[in-house]
């Protein structure tokens, strides 16, 4: 086979010891592989409790009342809901069978929270039937979630979504909530009198990962709060949300470099690195490099609990967040999901070919499809760890794509052309980590009727078994 050996800049994983731990196995991989097909979706939650108590350790270092929900909408594991509940911490749900799993599995109603972007009646009613707590998007919610918790005869416990939020000088653009401006009329109008609801808080989930504007966006609704409490409203919670940034991978170096190569790459000042030279983002226009790289941030030195803390003690005129959150007695709570779930789940697919495309790139064929590991981002920018289980000693150093199972001239797994250390041989098995959170679940479909993937949980008896 034609082999090819120029220089790709890597980006290696960051990976958990309970995942070299298993992938040093070969033959406890190729069992999963054979028992369950390719590919499988491996969780452990050992590393998701981990992160949780990290969280935690944040919130209670700066002696605030809180509650970490877990927003499962990231990965559709019941075995997270029931580590979460076993824990002691809480999970966000965002459709009627989210919420009713929790509810089966015996979760502590004041552990639930309802966030779901469209609420219809059954799902509303399933909320206030079982006391938990209903995040308000619109006056259209709002009027529906009173008429059913009269007739229900049971009082709605609920927060309002805010957006809108006022930061350096601009509007922040948002989609959900009632906006900041007009929430004070809205709580005077439509909440203060109904006594069908019991107002409890205000939530907001930003989209995009800045600390600066979740500091600004909290010390913005706890003066909605003070202004609030003129009119005898009292709030017990602020919610803030998911979006906690973390860190994929190993080495800035090897993050900065990436980017300086993908700019090259696109300008034609060296061969591509992306499949077809996707900019990734990046594009030319007249001569001139325009974009900006539209992935997810995989390189991240303030991260998870450090990115909470970075929050909690951002300075304010009237004092550091946190301090204006204890003052007040304001309760914290959050939503993680993808920061929840780091480390906790990694993709195993099977090699079924190799061959080389038109351009003679080569290309690995894998026993997946582009839906079962599929970001929301331009791509998921990881190396991926290829077991060599059955490879030929002496084959070269080469390089090369992996492709799915769709009919689809796009159904390349990652766009980036990776490095590998020999040509994978049928049978090896090719090891995506880190990809729990949201990579597996959020776009996976049964396209030419495929299967979807078997989500297995590696036990701490050291046993895998189904979620
Ligand atoms: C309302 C809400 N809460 C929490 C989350 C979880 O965000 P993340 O997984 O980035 O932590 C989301 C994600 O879209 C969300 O919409």
């Amino acid at each position: 086979m034609q082999t090819e050996t120029s220089l790709l800049p890597p980006l290696t994983p960051k990976v958990h010891s309970w995942i070299s731990q298993f992938i040093s196995d070969p033959e406890r991989v190729r069992s999963v592989i054979k028992q369950y097909g390719s590919p499988v979706n491996l969780h452990s939650t050992t590393p998701f409790i981990e992160n949780y108590e990290n969280y935690k350790r944040v919130l209670d270092k700066y002696e605030l009342n809180h509650l970490i929900c877990f927003a499962r909408k990231a990965n559709k594991s019941k075995s997270f809901v029931k580590a979460a509940s076993e824990h002691g911490f809480g999970v966000d749900t965002a459709s009627y069978r989210e919420l009713l799993q929790c509810l089966d599995e015996g979760m502590d109603k004041d552990k639930l929270i309802l966030t779901a972007a469209i609420k219809n009646k059954e799902l509303i009613e399933l909320a206030i039937k079982n006391e938990v707590l209903i995040i308000i998007d619109n006056l259209d919610e709002l009027e529906l979630t009173k008429k059913l918790s009269t007739e229900l005869g049971v009082v709605a416990q609920i927060g309002l979504r805010l957006g809108g939020f006022h930061i350096n000088g601009h509007k922040l653009y948002t989609r959900f909530g009632v906006d900041i401006e007009e929430a004070k009329n809205f709580m005077l109008d439509h909440i203060q009198q109904a006594n069908q609801i019991q107002f409890r808080g205000f939530h907001f989930h930003l989209n995009g990962y800045s600390i600066d504007e979740r500091a600004k966006a909290i010390a913005e609704t706890i003066a909605l709060i003070d202004e609030m409490r003129k009119y005898e409203i009292s709030t017990e919670f602020i919610d803030i949300g998911g979006g906690l940034l973390i860190n994929y991978l190993e080495d800035r170096e090897e993050w900065d470099e990436f980017q300086e190569e993908l700019k090259m790459a696109v300008q034609g000042f060296r061969e591509p690195i992306t499949f077809q030279n996707n900019g990734l983002g990046y594009s030319i226009n007249d001569g001139e490099l325009i974009g900006n790289l539209a992935t997810y941030p995989y390189y991240n030195e303030t991260h998870k609990e450090d990115f909470l803390e970075a929050i909690l003690s951002y300075p304010t005129g009237k004092g550091e967040i946190a301090t204006l959150l204890k003052d007040r007695n304001i309760t914290i709570r959050m939503e993680p999901g993808r920061s929840l779930l780091d480390q906790s789940g990694v993709t195993l697919a099977e090699v079924v070919f190799r061959k080389y495309d038109s351009q003679g790139n080569l290309l690995i064929g894998l026993h997946m499809n582009k839906t079962q590991l599929f970001s929301s981002s331009a791509d998921f920018l990881l190396d991926p760890i290829v077991l060599n289980y059955e490879s030929n000693e002496d084959s070269e150093p080469t390089s090369g794509y992996f492709v799915g199972a769709y009919c689809l001239e796009q159904d390349v797994i990652l766009k980036r052309k990776i490095n590998l250390a020999k040509t994978p041989a049928i049978g090896d098995i090719v090891c995506f980590p880190n990809t729990a959170g949201y990579m597996m679940h959020f776009y996976e479909t049964e396209a030419h009727l495929f299967n979807l993937s078997t989500n297995l949980f590696l036990k701490e008896n050291g046993k895998v078994e189904r979620d």
